[in-house]
């Protein structure tokens, strides 16, 4: 890497984009990148250019060599590439607020990356992302390819499954979110914290939580019976634990845990948004366009503190803090989703886990965590059942598999409310979905 390193991101036209240049800025001396390129597609050409020139004036301001790129040529932006960082989402905000929306009708919580939603947001990224696997292969091959597109722990498990990709990791805000969280309620540095995280991506507990490596488990389990601190992200309202439960639950809980231990209380609220206009993908998109309109101002050169309201708070950091340990081989611990290779006993040695690594220049390598808690493990498998079924879905294009994903899923009431939403939802996201319709005649 001489030349100095260069980074791809697809999506580059998120309006995420100006997080990510942020923590480039803020690590360059640790982490010298010489090229940023942003690839989008036709439809978020605005939206590049817009981000794209932010990017440049925030790296003017703050006086580095990087030069930005801005591209609708995938394969030109790839050749080549060191790292490759993925933020995209087919079909755009619009196909969110029907992931959201639909199941609503049939009484099931309709959320990104869980339940129906995150199927479909699953069956239609997949393909694509199996697509950029196969020009990785052959135009940048021994890049490492960063994944934060949702739903990311479904979205890993297929590039390990279905591509020649070994070099990928999963990255989410989440952990990175608790930690800082928790600091926050005790009032301590974040660097002095250390969470034993192990799971699935938005399915992650945290085994054991230490300040300067004394647990501190009981003392922030008790904090988390509070709503105030029940969520750590923003785009999720905590709704507070039942202290019996928590307490002998005994692991620290992830925002998303809400809608797998809260199912009746945030559909009650999901039903209430639903009505008002106020699915999540609707406050999205009225906070995206307030912040392109931000990002257009000339003399923005900074990313902006409103971008702080989208749940994906310390994208930057998650992300760059993990390109910079494969790079400087820092073998520090991070959570991020890899290969379980072994780590959590009771999950296939194949399989995507979101845990605790060592991040190494060869990548992460899990710390072994043996069975997980016995009133977890269940929960988690039956998660790991549904993505891996509806990875499956996604690059087969059946139909009846799909039907199955949905009703392995704890959200889902029943097999027949399951083939129901399937069928509405494949008609409304047909364009994304041509897998499951262009079958070739035996
Ligand atoms: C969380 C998750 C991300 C997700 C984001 C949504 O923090 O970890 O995976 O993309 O929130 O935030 P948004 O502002 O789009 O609702």
């Amino acid at each position: 890497m001489t030349k100095g390193i260069k980074i791809v991101t697809i999506g580059g036209g998120s309006s995420y984009t100006p997080e990510l240049v942020e923590g480039f800025i803020k690590r360059y001396d640790e982490l010298p990148v010489r090229e940023l390129w942003l690839v989008d597609i036709e439809e978020g050409k605005e939206k590049l250019e817009i981000v794209g020139n932010l990017a440049k004036r925030m790296i003017q301001k703050a006086g580095l060599p990087i030069d930005v790129h801005l591209t609708l040529d995938r394969k030109t932006a790839l050749k080549d590439a060191d790292f490759v960082t993925t933020q995209f989402r087919v079909g755009l905000l619009d196909a969110r607020s029907k992931d959201e929306r639909i199941p609503l009708k049939y009484g099931v919580l309709g959320q990104e990356t869980n339940g129906p939603g995150g199927l479909f947001k699953g069956l239609r990224t997949i393909p694509v992302i199996l697509d950029i696997c196969k020009d990785i292969e052959e135009l940048c091959p021994n890049a490492w390819l960063i994944n934060f597109t949702n739903p990311a722990g479904m979205v890993v498990e297929a590039v390990l499954r279905y591509s020649n990709i070994k070099k990928v990791v999963g990255l989410c805000n989440v952990p990175i979110g608790i930690e800082m969280g928790v600091a926050k309620l005790l009032d301590v540095d974040h660097s002095r914290i250390r969470i034993d995280f192990a799971g699935l991506n938005h399915m992650v507990y945290g085994l054991d939580v230490y300040v300067d490596g004394i647990s501190v488990k009981d003392k922030v389990i008790d904090l988390l019976t509070d709503p105030a601190n029940s969520s750590f992200v923003k785009n999720i309202d905590g709704l507070g634990w039942e202290p019996e439960f928590i307490r002998s639950l005994n692991v620290l809980t992830c925002p998303y845990h809400m809608y797998y231990y809260k199912k009746d209380q945030m559909l009650e609220k999901e039903l209430k948004n639903y009505e008002t206009g106020e699915t999540r993908a609707e406050v999205v998109q009225k906070l995206e366009k307030e912040l392109f309109e931000l990002y257009k101002n000339p003399d923005l050169a900074i990313k902006p503190p409103q971008l702080e309201e989208r749940g994906g708070a310390y994208y930057s950091d998650a992300a760059v803090r993990l390109i910079s340990s494969i790079y400087n081989d820092k073998r520090d611990i991070q959570p991020v989703n890899t290969q379980n290779n072994g780590a959590i006993t009771g999950i296939p040695s194949d399989s995507a886990v979101e845990v605790s690594c060592m991040i190494t220049k060869d990548g992460p390598k899990p710390i072994v965590v043996g069975e997980l808690p016995v009133q977890v493990q269940g929960l988690v498998q039956q998660i790991k059942s549904f993505e891996r079924v509806a990875a499956e879905a996604a690059v087969t294009g059946d139909y009846e598999k799909a039907i199955l994903a949905l009703t392995i899923n704890p959200l889902t009431p029943s097999d027949s409310i399951a083939k129901e939403i399937i069928n509405e939802m494949l008609e409304a996201h047909k364009e994304h979905l041509p897998q499951f319709f262009q079958k070739v005649e035996a």
